[in-house]
C-alpha cells in the first residue's frame, strides 16, 4: 500500500460537516479555485454549509460509503478538503479534493490524498480531471495513478474530464 510517507509534510483531517463552512469560505470560497471545476461547490457560504450537511448525512444507499475531511495545519489555518466515494461491495472508489490559493506548491493536498486512499478500503481508486488541470493531473501522477479509460460508473465525470486510475497491487 502506498500510505503515509515520512517525507509529508503533518496535517489535520477533520471530518466534514456543516460547521466547516466559516472556516472554508474564506479559503475555497474564491472563484479562481473551481476554475477547473464548473458548476461546483461554493457561490455561498450557506450554499457551502448545505453541501457539507449533505455529505455528512451520507448516500444513505447500502454498499456506499462518503468520506469528507477538512485539512488544515497542526493548530493552523484551513487548506481545503478531500471526498471520497466508497463503493465497498464493489472494492472501488471515486476522490476529489480541492484546496485553497494560499498554500499551494507545497505538498499539502498530494500528502492529504495519499492520506484519504489510505482510509479507503478497496483497491482500485479513480479520480476525474479536466485536460487543463495540470496541477490536478500532477497530483494525481505523483501517486501512482494512471490515466485510463473508465470501467466504472463515475459520478463526478463530465463530457471531456480525463480519468485516472489507482491500483493498490499495481
Ligand atoms: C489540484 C490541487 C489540489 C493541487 O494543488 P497543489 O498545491 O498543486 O498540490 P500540492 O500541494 O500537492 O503541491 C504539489 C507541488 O508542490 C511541490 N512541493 C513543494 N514542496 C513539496 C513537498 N514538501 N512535498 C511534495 N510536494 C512539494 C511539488 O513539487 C509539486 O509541484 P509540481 O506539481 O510542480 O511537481 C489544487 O490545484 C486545487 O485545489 N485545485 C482546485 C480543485 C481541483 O481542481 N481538484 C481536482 C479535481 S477533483
Amino acid at each position: 500500500m502506498r500510505s503515509a510517507s515520512s517525507q509529508d509534510p503533518a496535517l489535520v483531517f477533520e471530518p466534514l460537516g456543516p460547521g466547516h463552512a466559516s472556516s472554508l469560505f474564506p479559503v475555497l470560497g474564491d472563484v479562481r479555485v473551481w476554475e477547473h471545476l464548473p458548476g461546483s461547490d461554493g457561490a455561498t457560504e450557506d450554499h457551502m454549509r448545505a453541501g457539507y450537511a449533505r455529505r455528512a448525512a451520507g448516500p444513505g444507499r447500502a454498499g456506499e460509503r462518503w468520506i469528507n475531511h477538512a485539512v488544515r495545519l497542526p493548530g493552523g489555518p484551513y487548506l481545503g478538503r478531500v471526498e471520497a466515494t466508497a463503493h465497498t461491495g464493489e472494492g472501488w472508489a471515486e476522490i476529489a479534493y480541492v484546496f485553497g490559493l494560499a498554500h499551494r506548491g507545497r505538498g499539502y493536498a498530494r500528502a492529504a490524498v495519499r492520506w484519504l486512499i489510505g482510509q479507503l478500503e478497496v483497491d482500485e481508486v479513480w479520480a476525474c480531471t479536466t485536460p487543463a488541470n495540470v496541477r490536478s493531473r500532477r497530483l494525481l501522477e505523483a501517486l501512482g495513478f494512471r490515466q485510463e479509460p473508465p470501467t466504472r460508473p463515475l459520478a463526478s465525470w463530465d463530457p471531456g474530464d480525463l480519468t485516472y486510475r489507482w491500483d493498490r497491487h499495481r
